[in-house]
């Protein structure tokens, strides 16, 4: 049980860490540790009510969804992986820079791996990932963990999927939404 913190995809935390769209002039504003104050703020609050191990974060440094950009997203992922530290939370999951939206993947050669090595717990990444690139980042030391949106809503027993190498079903776009639980 615990929480994962939604610091990403241009939801409230993620407008106040991106300099494109958090133009507040007190301390939550301008500067770099300014803006991932709110962030920091939070994780530690949540810490304090419910202990580390149960306290998560998602963070999308690179994405821009909905004008939520940042001009430096290298350095943005870098302070906030080394200022969790502080926390000792259960994990860190980040989403890949080749996922310019949620949903849209563009290839690019920009990775997380230095966000990565200066996390010091559990790194998760996600975006994009399908089983054999998934084992790949782990097994070369990329990631401790993949995360998986698409696959799971068409396979939900995907791990065992996995771990079989069975065939997947395919996603399909119009279903995402969907309240019909068999279908969606
Ligand atoms: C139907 C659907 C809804 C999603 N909703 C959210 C959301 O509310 N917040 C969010 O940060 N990401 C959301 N995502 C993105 C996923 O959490 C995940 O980061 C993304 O799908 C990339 O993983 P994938 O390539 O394995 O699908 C959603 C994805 C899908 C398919």
């Amino acid at each position: 049980m615990g929480v994962e913190i939604h610091g990403a995809h241009d939801y409230l935390i993620d407008q106040y860490l991106k300099d494109q769209v958090n133009d507040r002039t007190d301390q939550y504003g301008g500067s770099l540790e300014n803006r991932c104050r709110f962030a920091l703020e939070i994780v530690e609050a949540v810490v304090n009510e419910i202990g580390a191990d149960r306290v998560r974060i998602k963070l999308s440094p690179f994405t821009d969804y909905k004008d939520s950009g940042n001009s430096n997203p290298s350095a943005l992922g870098l302070y906030m992986a080394e200022s969790l530290n502080k926390y000792d939370i259960a994990y860190c999951h980040m989403v890949e820079p080749r996922m310019k939206t949620p949903l849209q993947k563009v290839e690019c050669l920009d990775s997380l791996v230095p966000r990565m090595k200066a996390f010091r717990g559990t790194f998760i990444v996600t975006g994009g990932y399908d089983r054999e690139d998934g084992n790949k980042v782990v097994d070369e030391g990329r990631a401790d963990l993949v995360a998986y949106g698409r696959m799971f809503i068409a396979n939900p027993n995907l791990p065992r999927r996995f771990e079989l190498d069975a065939p997947l079903n395919k996603y399909s776009r119009e279903a995402f939404y969907t309240s019909d639980s068999v279908v969606g």
